[in-house]
């Protein structure tokens, strides 16, 4: 029988340690904590979209907190994705003005067009599904969100079929945190 091979520990990339370790100056060094959040997204960009158990111990290792810091974090926000996802995940705006407006429907008409159902993903990978709550833009009722943009009014057709083309073309590379700022100095003659 061979032996079986524990899978390899998760490492964050150098841009991503140096990312941290900016992100940490900001704090004294005994309130690493407050790194917490940023830090989970960087560790969700660079491991494929979702924070494994494996990922989110690394993340309590490089800020010197005990797990479970960790995971009342990252169970607590819906922006943070436990299980695998496809490469979009689409946050479908349930709260008030966008279900007066049609945010059921919505769902139900992705659900139809992509095959994945909420909380879940499409038979193809591409789209998964997440019902969240008020995202801010009541005023564009229907909202979705998608990473960092925003598909507003999506109560027509045209509107959510422009949504989906738009993300069908997108090369799938999250954006990472430090990437809206420019690297860090450290990095930029890399
Ligand atoms: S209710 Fe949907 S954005 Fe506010």
């Amino acid at each position: 029988m061979e032996p079986t091979t524990a899978a390899a520990k998760p490492q964050f990339s150098p841009a991503a340690q140096a990312e941290i370790k900016r992100l940490l100056t900001h704090y004294p060094d005994d309130r690493k904590k407050s790194t917490l959040l940023p830090v989970l997204h960087i560790a969700q960009a660079e491991f494929g979209g979702w924070v494994s158990p494996e990922v989110q111990d690394l993340v309590a290792e490089t800020l010197g907190l005990r797990p479970i810091e960790v995971y009342e974090v990252s169970t607590f926000y819906t922006m943070f994705n436990l299980k695998p996802v496809g490469k979009h995940v689409l946050e479908i705006c349930r709260t008030g003005p966008c279900m007066l407006r049609g945010s059921d429907e919505l769902t139900a008409h992705l659900e139809r067009i992509t095959g994945a159902q909420v909380g879940g993903t499409s038979p193809d990978g591409v789209f998964t599904l997440k019902e969240v709550e008020c995202l801010a833009a009541c005023g564009f009722a229907p909202v979705v969100q998608v990473r960092e943009k925003y598909y507003e009014s999506l109560d027509t057709e045209e509107n959510v079929n422009a949504m989906l083309t738009e993300l069908k073309g997108l090369v799938h590379r999250p954006i990472l945190p430090w990437e809206e700022n420019g690297l860090p100095t450290s990095l930029q003659n890399n």
